[in-house]
């Protein structure tokens, strides 16, 4: 299959509405990462998303609308603290799972009864669902188990051969995936996976739970509220490490393993042989650049990649959250290396 790149604005909607309407996928940029995109009433295009990802089955899809009754089509039962958090923050980069209506397909979700939604703050999308009528059902663009993508190359570098139609829309501005959510009670919200819409945001509307599996490696026989939380994520080929320690360490560190890639905050004096990539110093750039600079280490061949331990403040905890499933939870203390030596 041809895969053809078009830069998102209004000569390609038609096309673009056309292609998904006939049951076909395109990615399209979000605020986020880029989706995948399929009618996500039409089974057999689902299963497409499913095929092109090499996606399990059974880890559900988040529907994006443009608008309200879109959400009453979809959900079963709209809670009211979810219509406060909708006004306050969509469009934008949060997902809420509400009870899912009967003709909401099963595939969609991954088999469970629920639906995740949001509403994408991404000009063309939003005119691209409203074109369609129907909601997009939209993964990250990534193969199922690498980075996500920020850029429409990044796409590419997936899904050419795979898809028709890749909407390139630019950089995506925040760089993680939206924060997850799903009610506990009328004033309660569990946060399944950070994002940009922070803790302290969601705060300000109502209590706050952080799901277990946020910050740690499920147990086995742990209940998992997101099959998503189960699964490989955001690797690449690099063997990726959490490095803890202040600037020295760190740079004694790196001396010791000089042929490794390297994220950092910028000011650290490195040797010229560590390959460094962007990170940055704050949890803003970090989220940015994070996936960007893991796929440029791979396409650099580092063989390790150690990334400085984030902040967990506001965005930081999506940070951290992608982070520690990139390392597969292995954090290693520079402090403790150098007191070994
Ligand atoms: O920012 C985003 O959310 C991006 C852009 C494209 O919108 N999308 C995205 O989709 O990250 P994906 O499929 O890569 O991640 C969706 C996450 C998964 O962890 C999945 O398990 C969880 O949301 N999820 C979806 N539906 C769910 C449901 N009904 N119950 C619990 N978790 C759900
Ligand atoms: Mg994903």
């Amino acid at each position: 299959m041809m895969t053809k790149v078009e830069k998102a604005g209004d000569a390609v909607l038609d096309e673009a509405a056309e292609l998904l309407k006939q049951g076909g996928i395109a990615a399209v940029p979000t605020e986020t990462v880029y989706g995948l995109a399929a009618n996500a009433y039409d089974v057999e295009a689902v299963r497409s998303v499913f095929r092109a990802k090499g996606r399990p089955q059974d880890n559900p899809l988040i529907l994006h609308i443009c608008g309200m009754t879109m959400l009453e089509d979809i959900a079963a039962e709209v809670p009211e603290l979810a219509r406060t958090l909708a006004e306050n923050f969509w469009p934008g980069p949060l997902t809420m799972i509400f009870a899912r209506k009967a003709h909401v397909p099963a595939e969609t979700c991954g088999g469970l009864d629920t639906a995740a939604v949001r509403m994408p703050n991404n000009r063309f999308t939003l005119k691209l669902i409203e074109r369609c009528g129907f909601p997009l059902a939209a993964p990250s663009a990534n193969t199922s188990g690498k980075p996500s993508p920020t850029t429409a190359a990044h796409v590419l570098a997936d899904m050419d051969g795979k898809i028709p139609l890749v909407i390139d829309g630019g950089e995506c501005r925040f760089g993680v995936e939206s924060t997850v959510i799903s009610f506990d009670d009328e004033d309660t919200v569990r946060i399944l996976r950070p994002g940009a819409v922070t803790p302290e945001m969601l705060r300000e509307y109502c209590h706050v739970t952080i799901d277990g599996g946020v910050l740690a490696k499920l147990a086995p026989d742990a209940v998992v509220h997101s099959p998503g939380m189960k699964y490989k994520h955001y690797s690449p080929e690099a063997e990726v490490y959490i490095l803890k320690g202040g600037d020295v360490s760190v740079e004694n560190f790196m001396r010791r393993h000089a042929d490794a890639g390297f994220l950092g905050n910028g000011k650290e004096d490195m040797p010229e042989s560590v390959r460094r990539f962007p990170y940055g110093g704050t949890s803003a750039q970090q989220a940015e650049n994070l996936f960007a600079s893991l796929r440029k280490a791979d396409e650099a061949g580092c063989r390790e990649v150690y990334v400085r331990m984030p902040d967990t403040d506001g965005i930081g905890l999506a940070v951290y959250n992608r982070l520690l499933r990139s390392a597969g939870f292995r954090i290693i203390s520079a402090e403790d290396d150098d007191a070994v030596r």
